[in-house]
């Protein structure tokens, strides 16, 4: 999705915060990024493609400086990539340029007045309406602040806008339904969708709301509320720093943030439960006893609720997990005491907010749960109550390690609102998960298992019960960094149809625990596919007898059954990994995907 930047600081400075700001936003995903600079002048430089490219035109230009200049990665929603559709935006007299991320939804009625009015338009997008409103307005005689108010008023959608002018030394923005952040510098401030983008000059930041402005200038800032009134907002400081969003020696951020998985595994346990006893003690879960949790979420985040949702139904209370972009439309009842849980790593996924004001809006007073990886995020903002699963950065477009913390969180929840009969082996085990899965990506043979796969022409992945949204996890993983077929299912599923598709170029990946009735039933899956001639890779702890059947095993340490998806998963995302790399595909932005998807 796109990325803002915004520096008002020292002229010798802000060209390169603003270009290093850009290459932190890569993560969320882009096809085109550039840069205004305000001096007097206004200086924009923009390219289709790579943050490389821009670089390059940047240090061909000449005049390209000021204390005050914005940047922006663009992800296209109006207009295929290119040059022209690539912001900042300008006016038709170049005295305002401006960056936007979200969608304006009536765009084309306000372009239609403008053109009327013979404002001439460069681009394909719903953005450039903005400087345009705003040239207007300067014509008619008002302020920068008072026309950039006066164009907001205008817009109907959901917008992060940030402008400069070439007659002022400041950056306007404002948001609704799309992240804004300012950092806090001595000498300069700061402006971004995502804190990595300034997070190598301040960690201290200011949460934009909706409907709020904020004035940044070389190194002092206000926010103000639609009619102008200063706001007194707080300053918080970030847990994460600059040397937790580098690559620090991996290849890719997924290794690293798959081997990051030991440490966010015990950072989400710290100080929260109580191994002798077996109690949990989050103060965002106390007092919680609701008569049944909805969990609405996307992507990874809802295979993680597939996982909550199977917890709590097993500890007794009436869950379900829906996919947020169905939830809002679908409107599924909710009993009244529900518990609404929105899972999100970024915690700015649109469908999953919209899914959750749904509830919030419903006058109902249904309780809402933001559990987020993000400290500050919408998500967790507009919540009754914040369950942070504190994984760190994750920067790699792929969520792996907000996954396997999302499921420990997941358990955190469950023991809040569920009395457990087995809470102490839970607890236990959820504090040896760390070092299992230490163990684990110290002796996987992942690398070997993809190696001997990468070629084949598919990808199945089967499992029951806690490990049906493994399957379904691992096969996500699979085809977004691998671009290849892959196909997650619960193994009784199987022989409903997809076994057609199965042949001796598929190999099938069965995760399988334990020996009890799902592992065993599971086994007789793995046999079905075997006689079809596929290749079986085993996922398993070798207490059942699937190793038997299986061409490749992926040994995974025993554990507790709720623990074990875990473990599975990580052994899962390595295959993907490894295969991905082979295959020499960009695993850390993978073609067409948005680390944040900030649009519905
Ligand atoms: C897959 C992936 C996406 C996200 C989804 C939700 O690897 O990263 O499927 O899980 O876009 O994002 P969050 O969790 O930020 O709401």
């Amino acid at each position: 999705m796109c990325g803002i930047i915004g520096c008002a600081g020292r002229a010798d400075e802000t060209l390169d915060v603003l270009l290093t700001g850009l290459e932190g936003l890569e993560y969320r995903g882009y096809d085109s990024a550039g840069v205004a600079l305000s001096n007097g002048d206004l200086s924009v430089c923009k390219r289709e493609g790579e943050i490389e490219r821009l670089q390059r035109a940047v240090g061909d230009a000449s005049g390209l400086d000021g204390r005050v200049g914005i940047g922006h990665t663009r992800w296209s929603t109006h207009g295929p990539p290119s040059d022209q559709n690539a912001h900042p935006h300008t006016d038709c007299a170049d005295e305002v340029a401006v960056v936007h991320n979200g969608i304006i939804e009536n765009y084309a009625d306000i372009r239609a007045e403008l053109v009327e009015r013979g404002h001439d338009f460069d681009s394909d997008t719903d953005s450039e309406v903005v400087p345009h409103l705003i040239e207007d307005s300067l014509a008619g005689g008002k302020s920068f602040e008072d026309a950039f108010r006066g164009a907001i008023t205008r817009l109907e959608g959901s917008y992060a806008l940030a402008a400069v002018s070439r007659d002022s030394e400041a950056i306007l923005a404002t948001r609704q339904d799309s992240p804004l952040v300012l950092g806090v510098g001595d000498e300069a401030a700061y402006l971004a969708s995502d804190v990595p983008a300034f997070l190598d000059y301040t960690d201290r930041v200011v949460y934009l709301e909706d409907g709020e402005f904020a004035r940044l200038e070389s190194g002092s800032w206000t926010v103000s509320d639609s009619e102008g009134r200063l706001l007194d907002k707080s300053v918080a400081q970030v847990e994460w720093n600059a040397e937790e969003t580098a690559k620090s020696g991996y290849d890719h951020y997924m290794l690293k943030e798959i081997h990051e998985q030991p440490r966010a595994l015990r950072k989400c346990l710290r100080s929260r439960v109580d191994e002798l006893t077996g109690t949990v003690d989050v103060a965002a879960l106390a007092d919680l006893n609701p008569s049944a949790v909805q969990f609405v979420a996307a992507g990874t985040s809802y295979h993680a609720s597939l996982y909550g949702a199977q917890l709590l139904r097993d500890a007794g209370v009436p869950a379900q997990a829906f996919l947020s972009s169905e939830y809002a439309t679908a409107r599924p009842p909710v009993p009244d005491d529900a518990l609404v849980v929105g899972v999100s790593q970024s915690g700015e996924t649109a469908d999953t907010l919209s899914a959750l004001r749904t509830v919030q809006d419903s006058g109902r007073g249904i309780e809402t749960l933001a559990m987020t990886n993000v400290v500050g995020s919408t998500a967790a903002r507009e919540c009754d109550r914040e369950l942070l699963i504190r994984a760190g950065p994750e920067i790699g477009v792929a969520a792996t390690k907000t996954f396997s913390s999302q499921v420990v969180a997941a358990n955190l929840l469950s023991a809040a609102v569920s009395p457990q009969v087995d809470a102490r082996e839970v607890v236990q085990a959820l504090r040896d998960l760390s070092g299992q899965v230490q163990e684990l990506l110290d002796s996987s043979r992942a690398e070997e298992v993809a190696e001997q796969f990468v070629d084949s022409e598919g990808y199945f992945f089967i499992g029951r019960g806690y490990h049906h949204p493994v399957a379904l996890e691992g096969a996500l993983k699979m085809k977004e960094i691998t671009y290849k077929h892959a196909e997650g299912f619960p193994a009784g599923e199987l022989k409903h149809g997809p076994l057609a598709l199965v042949t001796a170029e598929t190999p099938v990946f069965a995760v399988v625990t334990g020996d009890g009735e799902k592992a065993t039933k599971t086994v007789g899956n793995v046999k079905e596919v075997e006689a079809r001639d596929a290749s079986v890779v085993a996922v398993t702890d070798g207490v059942s007898d699937a190793e038997r059947y299986a061409e490749e095993v992926l040994e995974i340490p025993e554990t507790h059954p709720r623990v074990a998806p875990v473990l599975a998963n990580v052994q899962l995302q390595l295959v993907a990994y490894h295969v991905a790399d082979k295959l020499g595909r960009s695993i850390d932005k993978p073609r067409n995907l948005a680390k944040s998807v900030t649009v519905e």
